[in-house]
């Protein structure tokens, strides 16, 4: 009797700390900020994919602008700081047809495509910022 009463304590508590981690884990896939730091932080990914683009170095670009496109795409999972999250949603999705560009366009070694796309990502910051940030 009492062992059993052991056991199920012991196992409620692994299930407990299973979950928790595994939900940890999913709320750090979609964490806004860490994003946003990953993407555009000191040497994040978006100045990196620019600055290899510059350089012609189209087979670094294409990787680090897929790189850049994958966490981009996490961002509507996300939470915005303030603003209505509907609103956010909208405003995410349509950055990652931006980013995307930017993907297709390495790939494709298309350098005035590239330049357009960048113009595209960058000039997408600051409604987002205003609204959600
Ligand atoms: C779809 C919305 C959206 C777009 C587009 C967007 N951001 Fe953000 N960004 C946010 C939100 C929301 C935050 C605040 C996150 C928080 O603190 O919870 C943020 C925060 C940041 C931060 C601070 C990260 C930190 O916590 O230290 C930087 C840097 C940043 N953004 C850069 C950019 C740049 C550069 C662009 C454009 C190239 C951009 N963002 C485009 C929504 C967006």
């Amino acid at each position: 009797m009492n062992r059993l009463f052991v056991l199920t304590g012991v196992l409620a508590c692994a299930i407990i700390a299973c979950t928790s981690s595994a939900y940890a884990e999913l709320k750090e896939e979609v964490e806004t900020s860490a994003i946003m730091k990953k993407c555009f932080g000191k040497n994040g990914l978006c100045g990196t994919c620019i600055a290899q683009g510059k350089k012609g170095d189209w087979e670094d670009a294409a990787k680090t602008a897929k790189e850049f496109y994958e966490l981009i795409e996490k961002l509507p999972k996300g939470e915005p700081k303030k603003g209505d999250k509907e609103q956010f949603v909208k405003k995410a999705k349509a950055f990652g047809t931006k980013v995307k560009a930017m993907k297709t366009a390495a790939e494709a070694k298309d350098e005035t495509k590239f330049n357009t796309a960048v113009k595209g990502v960058q000039g997408a910051c600051k409604g987002c910022h205003t609204a959600h940030r």
